[in-house]
C-alpha cells in the first residue's frame, strides 16, 4: 500500500453534489401549473428567482393562480413551446404528460439547461431537498432520491434537536462577523479574524450564542459589539455573561469611602467608583479618591444649618440618575453604616423601588485611634469599644456610660461639643486624668494627634484649635503603645 492511499480516505461515489445554488435573478421556467408547481414556486422565490409558470388555466392550482394574481410569477396561459427555452436558466417540469415531460427533460439536456422532470429520478439533474428554514438557517436533507419521506422525518428530527431561535442566532453572530471585518478590514487579517471569531463559537457555545437574542436593541448591540471588540484587538474571548453585562439597569451602590487615605479603599470600591456613570459624594472626601471617578461626579453641597436640605437634594440627584437607567455610586465617608445615614438611605431608595448595594468602608472610628497608636482593645487594659457621637438626632447629646476602666470610648463629630462632653463624663463618674486623644483627618496629609486628659478636654481643642473631621479616644488603651514623650 502507497503512503498517499493510507494519508487519504477512498471516495464512494454515488452520491449527488450538495450545494446551496444561488438562483436569485435567474429565470426559472416552470412547465405546469398543479399542486407540484405551487411547492415548487415557494422554494423558488425563498431563493429570489424569476419564476415563469406555462400552463393552461384551467390547469392551474389555486395556490398558483394567487401566486400569479399577486404578481409573484409570470405565466403563459398556453401549453409549452420548444422556444420557451431560450431565455431560461433552469427548467422544471410537473406534468401529467409523462411523454412530454420526458420530452422537454431531453430538449434541456440538448440545451445543457439544468433540468428536473417530476417523478422521474434519471431525468432530474438536481433534486429539491426536505427543507428546514428559521431565517438565515436552511437545513436541508436528502437520502439521495431513495427515500423522501424519511428525508422530510429525518429533517423534523434534526430542526426539533437545534436550541430555540437557532435563526436569530445566526442572524447576530453574522452581524458579529460583519463588524469583526470593519474592526480588521485588511484582507492579510482574515486568518486572525477567522481564528477569533471560531474561538468565540467554541468557547461560548450553542447555549451561549443564543444568549446574544438577549440583546433587544440596537444600543444593546452597539454596546455588546464595543466590549467585544476590546478583546478581538487583544485575541481574547471574554465570557457570554460579561457581554450582556452591557446592558444597563438601574443601580445604586453605597460605597464606603474610608477616612481619606485613596489607598484605604477597597479593591471593590475602586472599580466601583471607575465604573459608575453617576457618582454622589460627601463632601470633604479627599480629591485623590474623586479623581478615580470616571463618570459625572457630584459633590453634595453645604448648606450650613440644614444638613436635612443638604440630604435631601443628593438624594434626588441620585434618584434621577436611576430614573436614567444609570449605575449611581452613593459615595460616602468611612464606613457607610456607621453615623452616616447610611439606613436611612438604603430604606429611601427601598421605598422607590431599588435597593442599593452596600461596599463597606474602613471606618474612622477604628482607622482614627489606630492612627494614635491607640489599639482599641488590649488584654488587661480595653475589652470593650463603645463608639458614639458627640451630636445625636436633632443636635441632641448621646447617654454616656458610667465609667468603665476596661472601656475605650470612641466619640465622633465631637469637636464642637468638647465641654459638654467633659462636664458628661466628670458626671458618668469619668476620673479627671483618663487620657483622651483627638485625631484630627486622620490617614489624611493633614493629620494630628493631640492628647490630653478627661480635665483637659475641651482646653486641648481650644488651644490646639482642632477642627471637625476629628475622632475623640477616651481611655486607658490610649496610653498602651504611646511613649510618655508623645502624651
Ligand atoms: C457623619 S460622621 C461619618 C462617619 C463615617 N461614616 C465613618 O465611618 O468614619 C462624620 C465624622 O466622622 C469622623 N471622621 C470621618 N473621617 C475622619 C477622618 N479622616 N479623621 C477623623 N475623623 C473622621 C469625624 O468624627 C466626623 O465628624
Amino acid at each position: 500500500m502507497s503512503q498517499e492511499t493510507e494519508k487519504y480516505a477512498p471516495i464512494q461515489g454515488g452520491g449527488s453534489l450538495v450545494i446551496a445554488y444561488q438562483v436569485a435573478n435567474k429565470n426559472i421556467l416552470i412547465v405546469g401549473g398543479g399542486n407540484v408547481a405551487a411547492q415548487r414556486i415557494v422554494s423558488l422565490k425563498i431563493a429570489d428567482a424569476v419564476v415563469t409558470i406555462v400552463s393552461p388555466e384551467q390547469g392551474l392550482h389555486p395556490e398558483v393562480k394567487y401566486r400569479i394574481e399577486n404578481g409573484e410569477v409570470s405565466w403563459k396561459n398556453r401549453n409549452f413551446q420548444d422556444d420557451d427555452l431560450d431565455t431560461a436558466d433552469m427548467v422544471l417540469t410537473a406534468l401529467d404528460d409523462h411523454e412530454e415531460s420526458l420530452r422537454i427533460g431531453h430538449l434541456c439536456r440538448e440545451k445543457r439547461i439544468p433540468v428536473n422532470v417530476a417523478d422521474v429520478p434519471p431525468m432530474c439533474d438536481f433534486y429539491f431537498m426536505s427543507q428546514h428554514r428559521d431565517g438565515p438557517l436552511q437545513i436541508a436533507v436528502s437520502t439521495n432520491g431513495q427515500g423522501p419521506k424519511m428525508a422530510n422525518m429525518i429533517r423534523v428530527t434534526a430542526a426539533k434537536a437545534l436550541p430555540e431561535d437557532m435563526g436569530a442566532t445566526i442572524e447576530k453572530m453574522g452581524k458579529l462577523r460583519a463588524k469583526v471585518r470593519e474592526w480588521e478590514p485588511e484582507m492579510k487579517n482574515s486568518g486572525k479574524r477567522m481564528t477569533w471569531v471560531t474561538k468565540v463559537c467554541e468557547k461560548w457555545g450553542m447555549k451561549g450564542m443564543g444568549r446574544l437574542n438577549e440583546l433587544k436593541t440596537e444600543e444593546q448591540e452597539e454596546a455588546a459589539f464595543k466590549k467585544l471588540r476590546e478583546y478581538f484587538m487583544i485575541g481574547a474571548v471574554p465570557s457570554i455573561d460579561s457581554i450582556l453585562k452591557s446592558d444597563k439597569k438601574p443601580r445604586i451602590t453605597l460605597i464606603g469611602g474610608g477616612p481619606g487615605d485613596p489607598e484605604l479603599i477597597t479593591v471593590k470600591a475602586k472599580r466601583l467608583l471607575e465604573e459608575a456613570d453617576l457618582v454622589i459624594s460627601d463632601r470633604l472626601i479627599p480629591s485623590q479618591i474623586l479623581d478615580l471617578v470616571q463618570g459625572e461626579l457630584r459633590i453634595a453641597r453645604k448648606f450650613t444649618g440644614k444638613s436635612d436640605e443638604a440630604q435631601e437634594e443628593l438624594m434626588n440627584w441620585c434618584l434621577d440618575g436611576l430614573k436614567q437607567g444609570l449605575h449611581v455610586v452613593r459615595l460616602k465617608i468611612g464606613d457607610p453604616l456607621l453615623f452616616g445615614r447610611g439606613g436611612e438611605e438604603i430604606l429611601w431608595f427601598r421605598e422607590r423601588g431599588f435597593e442599593p448595594e452596600l461596599i463597606a468602608g474602613i471606618s474612622s472610628a477604628f482607622s482614627a485611634p489606630m492612627a494614635a497608636m491607640i489599639p482599641v482593645t488590649y488584654r488587661g487594659v480595653s475589652d470593650q469599644v463603645i463608639i458614639t457621637t458627640g451630636r445625636g438626632t436633632k443636635g441632641s447629646m448621646p447617654d454616656l456610660p458610667i465609667y468603665g476602666a476596661t472601656q475605650t470610648l470612641v466619640v465622633l463629630m465631637a469637636v464642637g461639643r468638647a465641654s459638654e462632653l467633659r462636664s458628661m463624663l466628670i458626671d458618668r463618674q469619668y476620673p479627671l486624668d483618663v487620657s483622651i486623644c483627638w485625631i484630627e483627618n486622620s490617614n489624611c496629609p493633614e493629620e494630628r494627634i493631640v492628647f490630653g486628659t478627661v480635665d483637659t478636654l475641651a482646653k486641648t481643642v481650644e488651644e490646639n484649635d482642632i477642627k471637625a473631621p476629628a475622632v475623640l479616644v477616651v481611655g486607658h488603651s490610649n496610653t498602651v503603645l504611646n511613649t510618655p514623650t508623645n502624651l
